[in-house]
């Protein structure tokens, strides 16, 4: 879906992009459209090009309209999931003997699709520390076809520069993919820094209450729009008219929660660095954090998201997952409510022996809207019984 509106600010587009008052009845939230098919007016003559909704539904074009707009891209297309989006962009883009370079500490999910899927269709990766530019460069080879960044990666935190590597990818002929999810497009825009792909988990912070599973992707080029649209079509894993709807509904509301999720992960990170317990706080709000500054220059502020190690190594990273209490132990983030969990275990376990694992003494905090009071008090209570 196109988007549209350009000009407006962006929470005026998270709520009114592709968004506008339904034509009949008025209705100012967008329908859901639960219908799988619809009446054509003559044969080949459809209405507005709805002809079946795999292709086509009005609720998934009004949230693929409004996900365009926010990341200031042209061309949105809304999956079942983040990992539909990921695999339906692998095969519009990826051939067999095609490379790929990416983050270290990739996603886990991300991880196992090259590793478990495509690699069986001959497509080949490495991993390079996304935030060292020369390592990504040195990393490319000839059949390099993708460079793949998160920033703020999942789950150590680490920032990309997303404006070199867009560079350094373009001087290979190799797109270059953001996925998004942990900065979401509050805080920051990859298209507009260069990115040629941006990739969501819209379970995460678009979504926003944990309530459903979606992916997006939000390019400008209209041949690899076109591609996309194709192979969304052909493979089929789309976004339901009611998962679209959750997610529209969601993302109305990203400005304001992100700024809360920013504010209180900034007293959580506080919080952590002062306490006996911690080895080290991974949080780039934090100015000895070595991507402080360029995440300051590419965000507009830090993220909802904090990693941290313990003193007293794996066990006590198990420990403290089990005696929170508004910190829910769960894996997925990006959600209302807070969460706690075990990367190594949990998110990315499929990495296990593998040199994208994370560290075993890692704790990955989704920091939640709740009162900030409450947070510090749940945590604070988990790390003093380590002392
Ligand atoms: C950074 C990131 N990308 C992609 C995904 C995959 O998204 P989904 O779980 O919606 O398939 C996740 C899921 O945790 C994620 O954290």
């Amino acid at each position: 879906m196109t988007s549209t509106n350009d000009a407006l600010g962006f929470e005026t587009l998270t709520i009114h992009a592709g968004q506008e008052p339904e034509p009949i009845t008025g209705s100012v939230t967008v329908p859901i459209y639960a219908t799988s098919t619809y009446a054509q007016h003559e044969v080949g003559q459809p209405r507005q090009g709805y002809v079946y909704s795999r292709p086509k539904n009005p609720t998934r074009s009004a949230l693929e309209t409004c996900l365009a707009a926010i990341e200031g891209g042209a061309f949105g297309y809304a999956f079942a999931s983040g990992m539909a989006a990921t695999d339906t962009l692998l095969r519009a883009v990826c051939r067999p003997g095609d490379h790929a370079v990416l983050p270290s500490d990739v996603y886990g999910g991300t991880y196992r699709l090259f590793a478990k899927v495509l690699a069986n269709w001959g497509v080949e990766f490495d991993a390079a520390d996304i935030s060292n530019v020369d390592a990504v460069r040195a990393a490319i080879r000839p059949q390099t076809r993708l460079i793949w960044c998160e920033s703020p990666t999942n789950p150590l935190l680490n920032i990309a520069d997303i404006a070199s590597l867009a560079t350094v990818a373009s001087d290979a002929g190799a797109l270059l993919i953001v996925d998004n999810t942990f900065a979401s497009p509050y805080l920051q825009q990859p298209l507009l820094l260069g990115a040629d792909v941006v990739l969501h988990s819209t379970t995460k912070y678009l979504g926003g209450h944990s309530d459903v599973i979606g992916g997006g992707l939000v390019v400008n080029d209209a041949e690899l729009a076109q591609s996309l649209a194709f192979h969304q079509n052909s493979m089929g894993a789309v976004a339901s008219p009611f998962d679209a709807w959750l997610v529209l509904r969601g993302i109305n509301t990203l400005g304001p929660r992100m700024d809360r999720h920013c504010a209180n992960a900034r007293q959580v990170a506080e919080l952590l660095d002062g306490h006996p317990a911690v080895a080290d706080v991974y949080y780039p709000g934090h100015s000895e954090h070595p991507g402080h500054a360029l995440a300051a220059k590419q965000m507009r502020d830090f993220g909802g998201m904090v990693s941290f190690t313990l003193r007293g190594g794996r066990q006590a990273a198990l420990d403290v997952c089990r005696h929170t209490t508004i910190f829910t132990l769960a894996e997925s983030l990006g959600g209302v409510e807070s969460l706690i969990e075990h990367p190594a275990v949990m998110t990315h376990g499929s990495t296990a022996g593998s040199p994208f694992a994370p560290p075993d003494d890692l704790v990955r905090l989704s920091v939640g809207i709740e009162t900030a009071a409450d947070l510090l008090a749940d945590l604070g209570q988990a790390l003093d019984r380590l002392s």
